[in-house]
């Protein structure tokens, strides 16, 4: 969700203005997943990197995400929305950290949309504890070394109960991952937009979401092999 500071400057705007319109938009797109079925939705919020910001700035967007908890908790509940966080808590304060479990265990028996917030998140964070957890059962001798491939470094990543993503989106103009999913992206489609996060809106997503359609997708196999209208296919 990138282009928060710019919508603001061109409005000789603070930052932290851009960022509360960026909360809107976060609601359009939450309305929008709900309205066209789409089962997950993982929003970049706040990566590793952004904690070395300046103190002002990293300081409003933790008041703007506590009072985002407090207000939307929720309706969020209430309309079917499961909620988790992802990447390092550590770094937060307890009362943030309350709140993030407490709006966790609240809407855990949701399944309508499964809404992950990525705060304090990095892919390489994301791989690093995966390891990390790995190397753990390795050293207690629970696993051996031959254990670890794929399928098990996957399943320690923060969203291993969910498939991976088919959709990537980024704002703002940027033409790059800024470390946001890595491992999980390999095989998802791309889609950018010059668009600032909070000019987003539903027909922006619905545009993603029909170019989205328009893409085959081969997974490393041929156009032939996943049935597509490669001109070698029967
Ligand atoms: C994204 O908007 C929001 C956060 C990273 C918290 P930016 O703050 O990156 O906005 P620009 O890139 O300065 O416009
Ligand atoms: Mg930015």
């Amino acid at each position: 969700m990138d282009g928060n500071g710019r919508w603001a400057q061109k409005r000789r705007r603070p930052r932290l203005i851009g960022h509360r319109a960026g909360a809107r938009a976060v609601n359009i797109c939450i309305d929008f997943c709900l309205d066209r079925g789409v089962r997950a939705l993982t929003l970049f919020a706040f990566s590793s990197e952004n904690w070395d910001r300046p103190q002002d700035e990293v300081g409003g967007l933790m008041k703007l995400f506590t009072g985002a908890l407090e207000r939307e908790v929720d309706e969020l509940d209430r309309r079917g929305v499961r909620v988790r966080f992802i990447g390092d808590r550590s770094r937060f304060g307890e009362g943030i950290r309350d709140r993030m479990a407490q709006a966790e265990a609240r809407t855990l028996q949701n399944d309508r949309l499964d809404l992950a917030i990525a705060v304090s998140y990095g892919g390489r964070w994301d791989i690093a504890q995966a390891a990390r957890s790995l190397a753990a059962d390795v050293a207690a001798g629970r696993i051996g070394p031959d254990a670890i491939d794929e399928r098990a470094i996957a399943a320690r990543l923060a969203l291993a109960d969910l498939p991976e993503p088919d959709l990537f989106i980024r704002t703002g103009g940027e033409l790059r991952i800024s470390n946001f999913l890595l491992w999980q992206l390999a095989y998802t489609e791309l889609w950018f937009t010059d668009l600032l996060w909070p000019d987003v809106d539903a027909a922006t997503l619905q545009t993603a979401l029909d170019d989205f359609a328009r893409r085959e997708r081969r997974f490393g196999l041929t156009g032939a092999q996943v049935g597509g209208n490669d001109e070698t296919a029967e």
